[in-house]
């Protein structure tokens, strides 16, 4: 996949695994890991799904509906890379924690609902439930930050809610950070996200 790999300075710090939102790049995202963990690795990977000309990293049949076949494909695609660039690149593949915005998110949960120790934690900005009626494997513990608004109009407050029960019944711990902003990525949640990761890892 299309990525970036910038080597950190500790190489005990989790390598943070960047997920760009619907018609982002590898790019949209580094700034953010500046703020949340300076001396980590950074893998930021392009979805390889375009829509419109917009990169993605799973096709949606309407906005809202994903496309569950190509999230099961793509899923598996994501996690096979992670795995060849942790080999490629000399990381600790059982210490990536993603930072995902939106279909970034949404792509990075399906992670977790798909693959056991896939991530050691999770940054999740605007998330939506990636898939519903399915076993997810145990998270015994995995610190999961959840980035939310109130009045976000692709991803409802209750949707944010259910998948905080999902995860969290799958054992995962859970911290939801509300904003009033809609689906914006606001300086104020990375600021939060970056407290929290501070206290986490
Ligand atoms: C998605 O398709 O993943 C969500 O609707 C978020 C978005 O990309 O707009």
């Amino acid at each position: 996949m299309k990525h970036i790999f910038n080597k950190g300075t500790n190489p005990e710090a989790p390598t943070l695994l960047l997920l760009h939102g619907t018609g982002g790049t590898e790019h949209d995202l580094l700034g953010l890991a500046e703020l949340i963990s300076p001396e980590s690795n950074v893998l930021s990977v392009r979805g390889n799904v375009l829509e419109n000309g917009m990169p993605r990293f799973f096709r949606r049949l309407a906005e809202g509906v994903f496309d569950e076949q190509d999230l099961i494909l793509r899923t598996a695609e994501l996690n096979d890379f992670i795995d060849e660039a942790a080999a490629e690149h000399g990381f600790d593949r059982d210490n990536v924690v993603a930072v995902g915005y939106s279909n970034g998110a949404n792509i990075a949960g399906s992670l977790l609902f798909h693959y056991e120790h896939s991530l050691k934690g999770a940054i999740l900005h605007h998330p939506m439930v990636p898939r519903r009626g399915i076993d997810v494997p145990a998270m015994n513990g995995l610190p999961v930050f959840i980035g939310a608004g109130k009045n976000d109009p692709i991803c409802p407050a209750a949707e944010t809610e259910e998948l905080s029960t999902i995860l969290e019944g799958a054992g995962a711990d859970v911290e939801i950070h509300w904003e009033n902003y809609g689906h914006q990525l606001t300086r104020s949640e990375v600021d939060k996200a970056g407290d929290w990761f501070k206290r986490r890892f």
